[in-house]
Parts: C-alpha cells; sequence; structure tokens
C-alpha cells in the first residue's frame, strides 16, 4: 500500500539529516540561511546553540508548544503505521528499522519543542506561508526547503509549485529544494516544468546528488540560483 497523506504533516528531522539532505559544508552554515517549511525539525535548534541562527518559516509555528506536542503525538501514529506498510521503498542503512527511525525522529522533534517558545520571540521561529513570504527581495542568502515541494505532489498542484519556488528565489539567492521525488518516491510532474519555467527566467537550475538517501530514489536536490 502507497503513503497517502489527506495534507501536509507536521513532522521534523534532525541536524544531521539536514546536513546530508542538502550537503551543507561549514562554508554554507556561515551563510544567512532560511528554512521554509522547518516545522518541528532540529536544525534550526541546533544552528542557534552553535552561535549561528538562522530563521525558519512554517504555518504550524502560529500553535503553541504544547499544540505543537499534541500534533506531533497525532501525527506519529499515522507516519510510523504507514513507514512499516513501506519499508521496502526505502534504504535501511542509516537507520537500521522503523523504530530507530521513530526514535531519533522523536528526539529530533522534542529539541524543537523544547527550543520553540524562546525562538519564536527572538524571531528564529516565523508562522508564515508559501507562496507568501514575509521577507524583502534578496534578504536571505542560502534558502533551504525540504519534504514539501515535490514531495506533496499529490496535495499542491503545479500552479502552488511555480509560485512557491519563484517566492523563495525572490527572498534569497540560492535555493535548494530535497527531494524532487514524492512520498512514494516517484518522480514528481512538477520538476521538468518547474525547471523549465525557471530557466526561461534566467535563473540556473542542477538536480544534484546528495549524501542523504533514505528514500530508494530521493538522494537528489534541487539546487536554483539567482545569476
Ligand atoms: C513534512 S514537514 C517537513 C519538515 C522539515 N522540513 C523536514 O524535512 O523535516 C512539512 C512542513 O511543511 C509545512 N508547510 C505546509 N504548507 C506550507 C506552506 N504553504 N508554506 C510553508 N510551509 C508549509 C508544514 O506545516 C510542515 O511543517
Amino acid at each position: 500500500m502507497d503513503f497517502h497523506y489527506k495534507d501536509i504533516v507536521p513532522w521534523g528531522r534532525s541536524f544531521d539529516e539536514y546536513l546530508d539532505m542538502f550537503n551543507l559544508s561549514e562554508d554554507d552554515l556561515a551563510r544567512d540561511i532560511v528554512g521554509v517549511g522547518d516545522g518541528p525539525a532540529s536544525f534550526n535548534t541546533r544552528m542557534h546553540q552553535r552561535g549561528t541562527p538562522i530563521v525558519s518559516v512554517d504555518p504550524v509555528y502560529r500553535y503553541s508548544e504544547a499544540e505543537l506536542r499534541q500534533r506531533i503525538q497525532d501525527t506519529y501514529e499515522d507516519v510510523i503505521a504507514q513507514a512499516r506498510q513501506n519499508e521496502d521503498k526505502f534504504v535501511w542503512t542509516k537507520f537500521s528499522s522503523v523504530d530507530e527511525l521513530a526514535e531519533i525522529r522523536m528526539k529530533a522533534m522534542d529539541e524543537f519543542c523544547r527550543d520553540f517558545e524562546s525562538g519564536k520571540q527572538q524571531g528564529r521561529y516565523i508562522d508564515a506561508s508559501l507562496p507568501n513570504l514575509p521577507f524583502p527581495d534578496h534578504h536571505f542568502d542560502l534558502v533551504l526547503s525540504a519534504h514539501l515541494l515535490f514531495f506533496y505532489s499529490a496535495n499542491r498542484d503545479l500552479a502552488f509549485h511555480l509560485d512557491a519556488v519563484q517566492e523563495l528565489l525572490r527572498i534569497g539567492t540560492e535555493v535548494r529544494i530535497f527531494p524532487i521525488v514524492d512520498v512514494n518516491s516517484n518522480s514528481s510532474p512538477f520538476l521538468s516544468p518547474v525547471i523549465d519555467v525557471l530557466e526561461k527566467d534566467g535563473i540556473t537550475c542542477s538536480v544534484e546528488r546528495v549524501p542523504y538517501h533514505f528514500q530508494k530514489t530521493g538522494n537528489e536536490m534541487l539546487v536554483a540560483t539567482n545569476t
């Protein structure tokens, strides 16, 4: 049985997963970064702890820590049950089992939750949604977005993807989107049309292999750069 989500779920990955998903170097980590659709991932938390704070954007940041913990708990049963039914769609090297996956993800999301209220006050967690983000043009050097665009191709149409990617390029110089396959590891029907439109607008696009390999076909990101 395939993965099926009624809508985009709040579910977050760890700092180490972010490093590999976006192939981030130490030089990249020193750049002015925004993560769009970061949800309950612990990337922002760890960047803050390292002394190089970043900004994360997500509509779930309108909720309180308690409400977010409840939403994560509600999501947990569904995501883990679907992962068990779809074990064959993943490469089990980074994680040895669904149980270990669940443990690592819940630890990352707990780190995020403990950081959330203070981070929100500090302006590190901003409640906003694509395709309209509350930042001036070219405000960031590096824009990261994981497990939202292309991943939820069954839940958002081509028009949304085009508007969203153009908005990411409006606020930043370089945009990295991971993965470029959907929740079932199928190629997104929107990747080629998005790249075509961007290239016509003079944006440089490349599909790059990354060290992160969990979904069987999910070890590539799209890099789009304003030139
Ligand atoms: C599956 S989570 C991924 C979280 C994190 N990026 C990661 O890879 O672990 C997808 C996130 O996208 C957020 N989201 C949904 N619609 C959005 C939109 N229009 N703009 C920004 N974020 C959105 C959801 O609230 C959710 O937290």
